[in-house]
């Protein structure tokens, strides 16, 4: 059916409703909603289920074992294939996804989940993207798109904030309105816009004292300002204020109260004047429109290939591990040479997080045994156990010390415990089980070249990392990531994955360390806009691996050919060539900095990324577009985005601290707008303007003085003068400056400012 059509007969089903029906399809019970199709035989129920590493498909809907679901792929973490930067291969992930989805009769996946890694200690790191809102929403509208592709509906959560797991029932984050726009919204803005998701869940923490399911800062911006047009959802048992979160745009609760609750409820909250009958309608219509469409695309015969699935899932593993480290060359291995593989982790992977995200998964392959596929001469010791018993872990260690002398290279399954990283909690530390680190640093005392192979969904301290001769950080690789670490240990593939979030030297390091998770009741972001690498960066504090950071087997060399930024396309062009014997691919990085002259520092940020593929000797050159975003910063006191005039310094590089290229430029065009609370001294920093003011305070010589001061050597005149005049201080000690002179200045000014074209530094 046309969309048009679905809306015209979801319009003509909700003439037929009651109120308490309608008050009904607001409320979704347990996975399933209300038996909806006793209220009009049009209407029928639709089915949610979790993503986002695979389908968790729940047996039975009312099973209390959330584990208990049918099998299907565990793709890798999120935090793992975001270390892919692929755009085409995530958008091909949603498309495995929602074919599965497909099969399952489920017509929504609650994923992508894209909120930010502010803290290392966030306990659904694993489930998130990245610590960066670009690289976010650029993934995550590909994941969206691929899975809407197959009709399915994809369910973009959790709106907004929701970045810790303690206390996130009710946690209020007390977060300063840039922070909110340029970071933490921003990372939903491109999926919703590009995306356009069937369905965006709020989450379940309050914003500056607002629950978001009725937060009317988050829904306005949500519907009226990027014109989101869906069913807005709550988390589980997230409703609060319903009649406020329905004036504002909500749809529907997950799971939602009892049929005559609800219904009660609503009588209620329109006897009161809380929500109209328009409002009621246009939520329920949504709702409608949604179960309709869902219908339109369900097809119960469908059947997808698994194995194909299974080698999609180890093809995407593969191209998200990250090889961190790689001394004299170390890897890839030599099938031929003897390997002793270390780790109770080989035999018993960990390959996802806990929570709702859990996969049952149709193929689980185990590292040890893919090892022993690809290497002849392969040894193996159990080097500790998860659960932790020194006495046994000290026995496992002196055997494995004395196992090493008849292997060429030592190779160690290191990582996280799987209860360690879940929904519902948060980590309490960083550090790897103690017997792991003493293990890794008594086997490289050994002089042996040892290789770690870490599992994990999100960062850990390594403090052996200058002692050891290469690190893969496979993440949680999904049921084929066994097959995918031995794919690039034994250099069947060629690593090119990259770190999307930091590896701090240690937890305390990281910029939210003294304000997570906050009290009892709030958590105040005080680090602001500098989380990640944007704190790193801006102290240039040493971390373990930066945000960006990867290697390959093959290395790869940067060109400025003449044109590098193009700010009219706002583009930046370059030269790729492949230098090394491989093949591989390399991910150009772009990121941006605000020159901030008389503010505090201003943080650099990714605005553009592209990976491309090389043949040994082979050159590309690359265009890259850059994020629409890259001159703009939010103004909190006008509460908008604004092109920002300023000089602005580009990097080119292969991670955020090796940077290959730069160029500064300045930007011209942006509005600036000047007011009658704006001094002389912040004026001047604009590209031209004291020879505008020289002009138009010619005929008031006392302005004209206190302007000219501003060029004088003597900085409490130059800069002191310069900040304590502003328009309407000016008019108090220059009598010649009358309200309408001002008035009339301001307009020129900003007049000027609009004409003034061209960017480039030095026009
Ligand atoms: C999680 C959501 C999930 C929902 C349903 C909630 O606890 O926060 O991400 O989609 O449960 O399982």
């Amino acid at each position: 059916m046309e969309i048009s059509k679905i809306k015209e007969t979801a319009e003509e089903i909700l003439q037929t409703l009651s109120i308490s029906d309608k008050a009904k399809l607001l409320s979704q019970i347990v996975w399933e909603t209300t038996d909806i199709h006793k209220m009009h035989e049009k209407l029928e129920k639709f089915l949610l289920a979790d993503g986002p590493a695979g389908i968790r498909r729940l047996k039975d809907y009312f099973d209390e074992d959330i584990y208990n679901t049918r099998k299907s792929t565990c793709y890798p973490s999120p935090s793992t294939y975001a270390g892919s930067w692929n755009r085409e291969l995530i958008y091909k992930l949603g498309e495995h996804m929602g074919k599965e989805a497909r099969q399952e009769e489920v017509d929504t996946m609650l994923a992508p989940a894209v909120n930010l890694k502010r803290s290392p200690l966030g306990g659904r790191n694993f489930e998130y993207y990245s610590e960066d809102p670009y690289l976010t929403g650029e993934l995550a509208a590909e994941f969206i798109r691929g899975i809407q592709s197959e009709g399915i509906g994809a369910c973009l959560k959790h709106f907004a904030v929701n970045n810790q797991e303690t206390r996130r029932m009710n946690v209020d984050v007390q977060i300063d309105e840039t922070t909110l726009h340029e970071l933490y919204l921003s990372a939903f803005e491109k999926p919703v816009k590009v995306g356009k998701p069937k369905m965006v869940m709020t989450a379940y923490n309050q914003v500056n004292g607002e629950y978001c399911a009725s937060s009317p800062v988050l829904l306005d911006l949500l519907r009226k300002q990027w014109g989101y047009n869906g069913v807005v959802v709550t988390d589980c048992y997230a409703a609060h204020k319903l009649g406020q979160g329905v004036c504002h745009g909500l749809t529907l609760q997950m799971p939602g109260e009892s049929g005559e609750k609800i219904a009660r409820d609503i009588q209620d909250l329109l006897k009161a004047g809380e929500i109209t009958e328009e409002q009621l309608d246009r939520a329920v219509l949504h709702n409608i429109q949604f179960a309709l469409e869902a219908k339109e695309h369900r097809n119960q015969d469908y059947k997808y290939n698994r194995e194909a699935h299974h080698e999609f899932a180890r093809e995407l593993a593969g191209e998200s591990m990250v090889l961190l480290k790689n001394q004299d060359q170390t890897l890839p291995l030599n099938k031929e040479e003897g390997i002793l593989v270390v780790g109770e982790l080989a035999l018993c992977p960990r390959f996802q997080g806990g929570g709702s995200s859990h996969v049952n998964p149709w193929k689980l392959t185990i590292p040890l045994e893919e090892m022993k596929k690809q290497g002849k001469n392969i040894g193996f010791v159990k080097g500790y156990t998860l659960n932790g018993d020194e006495e046994e872990n000290l026995k496992l260690l002196g055997d494995t010390l004395r196992e090493t002398g008849q292997y060429d290279k030592i190779v160690v399954f290191a990582g996280v415990p799987d209860l360690i990283e879940s929904e519902g909690y948060d980590r309490e530390s960083i550090k790897l089980p103690k017997e792991q680190n003493r293990l890794i640093s008594a086997l490289a005392d050994k002089g042996k070249p040892v290789i770690v192979a870490l599992a994990n969904g999100s960062v850990v301290e390594m403090p052996w990392k200058d002692e050891v001769s290469s690190i893969l950080e496979c993440y949680l690789g999904g049921e084929a990531g066994a097959e995918a670490a031995a794919d690039i240990l034994f250099g069947e593939i060629n690593p090119s994955g990259k770190l999307a979030e930091t590896f701090p030297v240690c937890l305390s390091d990281n910029p939210s360390y003294l304000y997570f998770p906050g009290d009892t009741e709030r958590v105040v972001y005080g680090e602001g806009q500098f989380i990640g690498y944007k704190y790193y960066d801006a102290l240039k504090k040493e971390t373990a691996f930066p945000f960006g950071h990867g290697l390959s087997y093959t290395e790869f060399k940067y060109e400025d050919i003449g044109n590098l930024v193009d700010i009219d396309q706002e583009t930046v062009t370059v030269k790729i060539t492949n230098t090394g014997h491989r093949a591989g691919k390399e991910i150009i990085q772009i990121y941006v900095r605000r020159r901030a002259s008389g503010e505090s520092p201003t943080p650099k940020k990714l605005v553009g990324f592209e990976k491309i593929s090389l043949n040994p000797g082979e050159e590309k050159i690359v265009t890259v577009f850059l994020d629409k975003r890259t001159f703009m910063t939010y103004n909190a006191k006008k509460h908008q985005w604004e092109r920002r005039n300023s000089i602005y310094d580009l990097f080119v590089g292969s991670s955020v601290e090796d940077v290959r290229l730069n160029e500064a430029v300045r930007i011209k065009d942006g509005v600036y707008e000047i007011t009658k609370d704006s001094s002389i001294g912040d004026m001047i920093q604009i590209p031209g303007m004291y020879e505008q003011l020289e002009k138009v305070f010619n005929p008031h010589p006392i302005s004209l003085n206190f302007l000219q001061m501003t060029k004088e050597e003597d900085p409490l005149k130059a800069i002191s003068m310069g900040s304590l005049m502003t328009f309407e201080t000016l008019k108090r000690v220059d009598g010649t400056l009358e309200d309408q002179n001002i008035e009339e200045i301001i307009k020129y000014i900003n007049k000027v400012q609009e004409e003034n074209n061209g960017n480039r530094l030095g026009d």
